[in-house]
């Protein structure tokens, strides 16, 4: 099947003329829907929600994308777009600091930033660190605890290789164990994904690491519950959150795991080279900077800082790409995160229905609202996930993923703040096709 190129320019996809530019609040959006691109951005105050926001509401965030025709992207798993306002803060610093480097640094004013991302996530500023991804976040922890030959770290095998890899390294280097767990897809409940992880502790057992929500089905874990469990038995809880940043409302101090590594780039939408990481003030004492950087002096002598600075000496940053974090967060935090997060369940809920539903379609991901949020993993009939992926396509310009982790033969929908409910119908109606004819699919 012939992969359709997609430009840019034609990423998003408004379709807003589809649905009737009487949708669209003021001129300038209905302009948008009649295609005359771009819209300016608004300032972020403008993007505040009403009492109760309506679709007219969640077309004006909409506006804020470079939405050009009528692509529908639901692959923000893999890589986000931008809204413009983001965009436009990273033009801003890097064109500043391209005409004068004399504070290319921004240090001072990065640190200030911090506060931004730590009430974000619910942490304190000096628990939290600038990465450029969630596997730079991910190596932090994992490479940073001292790990002794035999010691073992438990991990399901739907995790990422940006939080497997690190682990590899240790492996390889220190004859850390990896301890592998199965969990089914969909499990029944949050407690029987508790009772496997339990199951496989053993007497070496030093920490777990878990994806809060798994790339591949999109299952949400019971990471509190497993904070709960490893508090317990004396472990470190170390969580790869690539997805949840930006999709669901997190609280740090609520969750109590030891470590968090997020990704900027996907549902926070910040733009490639972005990511946070997390580690509780009572753990970092026993994790290692990954680059031996991050000094004061003292005495005359260099020590280490004491606080989540120790792990962000990269050398000189991209600082522009550090304002656009901030100004992601800020951007999401004028919606309001708790906002993101029902919308973003209310299109994944949609998707989820429709799509079960449909004979000889095989969901992956949970029903269940405590198993899942934007991430949905299906298979239709057992046809080719990339003729599945094409067709929905080429077919009805959805643009989805393919996953065949874990010998999966499967499609993966992100479904974000910008993705509309009749861009969700669409998706569905084109599984019903491609279900209802899979002989023209094979
Ligand atoms: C669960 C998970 N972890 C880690 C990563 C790696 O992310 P990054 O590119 O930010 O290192 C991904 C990327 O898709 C992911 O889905």
């Amino acid at each position: 099947m012939k992969n359709k190129t997609v430009s840019r320019r034609r990423f998003l996809g408004a379709s807003a003329a589809a649905v009737g530019a009487a949708a669209l609040p003021g001129g300038m959006l209905a302009a948008a829907a009649a295609g005359q691109r771009p819209v300016p951005p608004l300032p972020l105050g403008d993007l505040a929600p009403p009492a109760s926001p309506g679709e007219d509401f969640w077309w004006k965030v909409r506006s804020q994308f470079n939405v050009v025709d009528g692509m529908a992207f639901m692959n923000n798993g893999t890589l986000g777009p931008t809204p413009r306002v983001v965009a436009d803060e990273e033009a801003r610093i890097y064109a500043e600091i391209a005409a004068d480097p004399t504070n290319g640094y921004r240090r001072a004013e990065l640190h200030e930033k911090r506060e931004t991302l730590a009430s974000f996530i619910g942490a304190e500023p000096d628990e939290v660190s600038y990465t450029r991804s969630t596997t730079e976040g991910m190596n932090i922890f994992g490479r940073g605890l001292d790990w002794r030959e035999g010691d073992e770290v438990l991990m399901c095998t739907h995790e990422h290789n940006g939080g497997i890899e690190p682990y590899i390294h240790s492996r390889e280097r220190y004859g850390a164990v990896i301890k592998w767990v199965d969990i089914p897809s969909p499990p029944e409940s949050a407690d029987q994904i508790l009772s496997i992880y339990e199951a496989a502790i053993g007497p070496r057992t030093r920490a777990i690491m878990v994806s809060h929500i798994t790339y591949v089905t999109g299952l949400l874990m019971p990471v509190k519950e497993l904070t709960e469990l490893c508090n317990r038995k004396n472990l470190l809880l170390s969580v790869d959150g690539a997805h949840p940043l930006g999709m669901i409302a997190l609280d740090m101090k609520d969750l109590g795991c030891h470590h968090y590594a997020g990704a900027g780039q996907k549902w926070l939408m910040a733009g490639t080279g972005t990511g946070v990481s997390f580690i509780r003030r009572d753990t970092m004492g026993d994790i290692w900077p990954l680059i031996g950087a991050g000094t004061y002096r003292e005495d005359g002598e260099r020590r280490f800082r004491e606080d989540s600075r120790k792990y962000e000496n990269t050398g000189q940053r991209h600082v522009p790409s550090q304002y656009a974090l901030v100004k992601s967060v800020e951007f999401q935090n004028v919606i309001g995160k708790d906002l993101i997060e029902r919308r973003v369940r209310m299109l994944s809920g949609r998707l989820r229905e429709g799509l079960r539903e449909i004979p000889g379609v095989k969901l992956w991901t949970s029903m269940s609202d405590d198993l899942a949020a934007g991430l949905t993993l299906f298979s239709v009939h057992d046809l080719p996930m990339e003729n599945v992926q094409q067709a929905i396509l080429n077919r009805d310009r959805v643009f989805i993923r393919t996953m065949s982790t874990g010998n999966l033969n499967a499609v993966r929908a992100s479904t974000h703040l910008y993705n509309m409910p009749h861009e969700v119908d669409r998706l569905i109606a084109s599984v019903r096709h491609i279900a209802a004819n899979p002989t023209d699919y094979m």
